[in-house]
């Protein structure tokens, strides 16, 4: 509908040349953005002579084409001609210009100019805004202000723009910077529509707006102009680019499998109107949304004076062994010349991730090594009697031996007491032992000497009680441990156990026992700390004789205990 209706209005216009021939439409050139100020004067250009048709105005004026203004107003969406017959020709066409005087408003909108004849037609817009100044500012905030470059340290000149044609010769300037009026400033000084910066410093950068005020028809105009004032190093100070990575002195450490980030980091000085460019090449080719293996991402750093940090990080997922072994070589350039470097890249040997795994194998081995060991050495009896107890053969079975213990101590009251009394009533009734005490078990009347002998070759083992007393009076005791340790040394069919019920002086002790010392292990009667059957005394003891799976007498006791033992 709404096309029919432009259509038809647009066919009534120019109804002579109406036919159904299209128009070449450049459509809507935002990039042509013109921003006015509003009661000033100002002028309007056609872009078709400039960048869209190789013909100038008077060549195609005399090639009888006719150029033609058109405007959507802000807001409309029909395209209407400009008036161009309002009183005080406020809006009037000449050649290819169209001019306000002065610019209002509502003269914002998009502006067409279209040049054609029967048989030729080229159209183009642009938008146009009126801009109104911001009260106590010289310009308006929404203005785009053109930047003009100077150099650092440089004399440069400031010429008020696009203020030729405008007015006569009588006129004013007043020179703002940042909307300051320019009177009195260090090395800045205004001299008519020109502003002289006797030296450009960093801190002059500012924008900088000239406003032109003149009397024409006897009205008061005003122009107002604002550029951008930037500092650049001057080109004294230019220089080709120089990259700061990779380098020669520094290897990229990777491991196939990782990630690869290379960055090229390169600083360019700023030179007018030169190029910075920055590329990575693999094997020579440029890798940039060429590789798909390959991610390049760019940011760049802008530092004082138009110089600039570009960084290039070159990016590669889970590295192969080929990529490895490929060539990265970043290049920067610009007008002053060129730089290449190749990235050292090495591999690694031993992946951390190996490393990592490794290691903790290691440790969770050695923790539990070392949780082994003390669990051992904590539980080692328990886990020796829960062995023999489970698994143990009994090697009382078919030995042709009577005795499981035979017991050698002094022959002293306490001695007595506690053989007697505390070793038998555990090993007999809580072990199931059968012990041979000698005093207990040998006939009357027979010679102590051979009984001893025939008594100890019948047991499994030789129990040793030592105490100071074991040496001093007991010379049956000493014939018993003789006997033992001969028993031992020349059949090998009895073990000795060193019980030392109480301590006794390294002077005291006869050759024999300290032979025995020296081999065996002594299990320590610790008073009433060892009395519990259940106690560690006892487990000693209890591993260091023989394994008996079946208890003769008090079965149950027997296998209770062991079980209790755990
Ligand atoms: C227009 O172009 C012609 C030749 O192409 C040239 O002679 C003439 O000077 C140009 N006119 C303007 C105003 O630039
Ligand atoms: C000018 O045209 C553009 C489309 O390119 C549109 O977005 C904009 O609103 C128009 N401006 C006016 C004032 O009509
Ligand atoms: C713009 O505004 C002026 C007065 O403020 C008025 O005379 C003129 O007709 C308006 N133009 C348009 C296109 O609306
Ligand atoms: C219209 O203009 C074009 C381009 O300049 C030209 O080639 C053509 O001969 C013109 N046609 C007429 C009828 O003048
Ligand atoms: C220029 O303008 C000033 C005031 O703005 C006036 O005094 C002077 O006479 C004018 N000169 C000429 C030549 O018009
Ligand atoms: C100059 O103008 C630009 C654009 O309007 C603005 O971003 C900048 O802040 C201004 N500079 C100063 C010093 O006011
Ligand atoms: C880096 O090494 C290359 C070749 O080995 C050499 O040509 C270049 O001068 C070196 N650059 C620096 C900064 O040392
Ligand atoms: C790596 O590539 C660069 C650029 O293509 C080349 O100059 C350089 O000689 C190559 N290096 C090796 C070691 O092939
Ligand atoms: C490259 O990496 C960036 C940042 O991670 C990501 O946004 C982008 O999509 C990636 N490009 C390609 C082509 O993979």
């Amino acid at each position: 509908m709404k096309f029919c209706f432009l259509l038809i209005s647009w066919c009534v216009f120019i109804l002579p040349e109406c036919k159904s021939e299209r128009c070449d439409d450049w459509g809507v050139d935002n990039m042509k953005l013109t921003q006015l100020y509003e009661g000033e004067p100002a002028r309007i250009s056609c872009p078709l002579f400039q960048d869209f048709l190789k013909h100038n105005y008077s060549t195609a004026h005399s090639a009888g084409l006719t150029l033609m203004w058109y405007r959507t107003s802000q807001g409309k969406d029909l395209e209407e001609p400009i008036n161009i017959r309002l009183p005080d020709n406020r809006i009037n066409k000449d050649k290819d210009t169209l001019w306000f005087r002065p610019a209002l408003l509502n003269d914002t909108g998009n502006y067409t100019c279209m040049l054609r004849n029967t048989s030729f037609c080229s159209r183009v817009a642009f938008p146009l805004e009126v801009l109104r100044k911001e009260p106590g500012l010289c310009i308006s905030p929404a203005e785009k202000i053109e930047v003009v470059e100077f150099y650092l340290d440089h004399l440069e000149i400031l010429t008020c723009p696009d203020t030729d044609g405008f007015f006569p010769a009588n006129i004013t300037v007043n020179w703002y910077m940042d909307c300051n009026l320019v009177t009195g400033f260090v090395e800045r000084e205004p001299l008519g529509l020109q502003l002289i910066f006797r030296t450009v410093r960093q801190h002059y950068e500012g924008n900088y707006t000239c406003v032109v005020t003149y009397e024409e028809n006897g009205k008061m105009y005003t122009l107002t102009r604002t550029r951008r004032v930037k500092a650049y190093s001057s080109p004294s100070k230019s220089k080709p680019p120089s990259m700061t990575t990779p380098n020669n002195n520094t290897d990229y450490l990777v491991a196939t499998g990782e990630d690869l980030n290379l960055p090229c980091e390169v600083y360019f000085s700023f030179i007018k109107n030169s190029h910075t460019d920055i590329w990575w090449l693999v094997d020579g080719k440029n890798a940039e949304n060429s590789d798909p293996k390959v991610n390049v991402t760019t940011s760049v750093k802008d530092l004082r004076s138009g110089d600039k940090t570009i960084i290039k990080l070159l990016r590669i997922k889970s590295l192969t062994p080929e990529d490895l072994k490929r060539n990265y070589t970043c290049i920067a350039s610009n007008s002053l010349g060129t730089i290449s470097r190749q990235a050292i890249i090495k591999e690694k040997v031993g992946t951390p991730r190996y490393i990592t795994e490794l290691a903790c194998g290691l440790g969770a081995t050695v923790f539990l090594v070392v949780c082994l060991i003390v669990a051992y050495h904590v539980y080692w009896l328990e886990m020796v009697l829960f062995y023999r107890a489970h698994f143990g053969t009994d090697e009382t079975i078919g030995d042709g031996k009577e005795y499981d213990v035979y017991v050698s101590y002094a022959r002293n009251a306490e001695e007595e007491e506690f053989v007697l009394v505390t070793l038998r009533g555990v090993l007999e009734n809580e072990f199931g032992y059968k012990l041979c005490i000698f005093d207990r078990d040998s006939l009357p009347g027979g010679i102590i000497t051979d009984e001893t002998l025939s008594f100890i070759k019948k047991s499994r083992r030789l129990l040793v009680v030592i105490s100071p007393s074991y040496v001093l009076r007991g010379t049956q005791a000493l014939l018993e441990l003789k006997a033992g340790l001969e028993n031992m040394a020349t059949q090998g069919n009895i073990q000795l156990i060193l019980v030392q019920f109480k301590a006794i002086k390294s002077k005291d002790r006869v050759k024999e026992l300290k032979l025995a010392q020296k081999v065996l292990s002594v299990i320590k009667w610790k008073g009433e700390k060892s009395m519990y059957p259940g106690g560690r005394f006892w487990k000693q003891l209890h591993v260091a004789l023989p394994v008996k799976k079946t208890c003769p007498s008090k079965e149950s006791i027997c296998i209770y205990t062991e079980l209790q033992s755990l």
